[in-house]
């Protein structure tokens, strides 16, 4: 039947979703798939969304909107009140997914290693913060994505600046113990985990920038780790994919803390598919090509 490929959305990451959305459509088409755009929000749409979702007609949704109204949970909703099948995790999986606060809390929970974290404004001084977490931290909105409002801090005196600027995105901002390690990036298809990606920047971090703009940032599967470490790393990400009860397809970020161990920084229930995006490289890396993938995820539409 018709697929309707779902993107756009009104988060401060539309711009991605909307490179997003257009790859992901072209690739159903070339894979020869009955598909169409609907562009949540976009200035076209007279419509308010859900009148949007209402009035076109399709028998499954490939979701690609990332951030708040797209990807936490809402937009699943309103497709299971409508009956229509959609790729990727259910409600209470893509709200967790959204919240880096809630999701680190539940990984702790299910025994899965997370950066040590405070919430800002809650139960400490911003002075015991940085006492109990040592400097350097990273200071976060729980619910955004591509590093937006992110902030790396050194000292007491930054984090007054970075607290504005998260707070500026989320009334939920945490701050979490600088990893010093390498950073990795594992996709996860059908529950199941593909190669590890090593980021490397030159930035102070893997920020935005770096994500969707810079053309110095590596991407390495060459990634230095023993085969164990590999194996170790890929185990960790399908279990906390599955510990927030992910579906279908996403993508979880991990760092190195300063021992080599694996701590779990975020999963994305919808993950970038742009030209720079993670998940579209690691399939390519295993012989899967951009159409192939976009058909496999829209299999596990459910
Ligand atoms: N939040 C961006 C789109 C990503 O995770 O790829
Ligand atoms: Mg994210």
């Amino acid at each position: 039947g018709r697929v309707a490929v779902i993107y756009g959305g009104n988060s401060s990451e539309r711009a991605v979703s909307l490179k997003s959305g257009a790859a992901v459509l072209a690739g159903l088409q070339r894979a020869g798939v009955e598909a169409f755009g609907i562009d949540l929000y976009g200035e076209s749409a007279d419509l308010e969304p859900l009148r949007q979702l209402q009035e076109e007609a399709f028998d499954r949704a490939f979701l690609i909107l990332h951030g708040p109204g797209g990807e936490d949970g809402t937009l699943q909703g309103a497709l299971e009140m409508l009956g229509k099948p959609y790729t990727g995790s259910g409600v209470a999986a893509s709200a967790i997914g959204m919240d880096k606060l809630r999701t680190k809390q539940l990984w702790l929970g299910a025994g899965l290693p997370t950066p040590p974290f405070a919430v800002c404004g809650q139960h400490e001084s911003l002075d015991e913060v940085i006492t109990r977490l040592g400097t350097p931290i990273i200071v976060k909105p729980a619910h955004e994505g591509s590093s937006i409002g992110m902030s790396k801090v050194r000292s007491r005196a930054e984090l007054a600046d970075a607290l504005t600027t998260a707070e500026s995105f989320d009334r939920t901002v945490i701050a979490e113990r600088w990893m010093s390690g390498d950073e990795y990036t594992v996709a996860v298809l059908d529950g199941k985990a593909l190669s590890p990606i090593l980021l490397v920047t030159n930035h102070e971090f893997y920020d935005f920038d770096a994500k969707y703009v810079a053309n110095d940032t590596e991407y390495r599967f060459d990634h230095g780790l023993s085969a164990e470490k590999d194996k170790a790393l890929r185990d960790l990400a399908e279990k906390a994919f599955a510990a927030v009860g992910c579906a279908g397809w996403g993508r979880v970020d991990v760092m190195q803390d300063e021992h080599g161990e694996f701590q779990l920084l975020e999963v994305n229930t919808a993950p970038g598919m742009t030209d720079h995006s993670l998940v579209p490289m690691a399939a390519k890396q295993q012989g899967i090509s951009f159409e192939q993938l976009v058909v496999e995820i829209l299999k596990t539409a459910h």
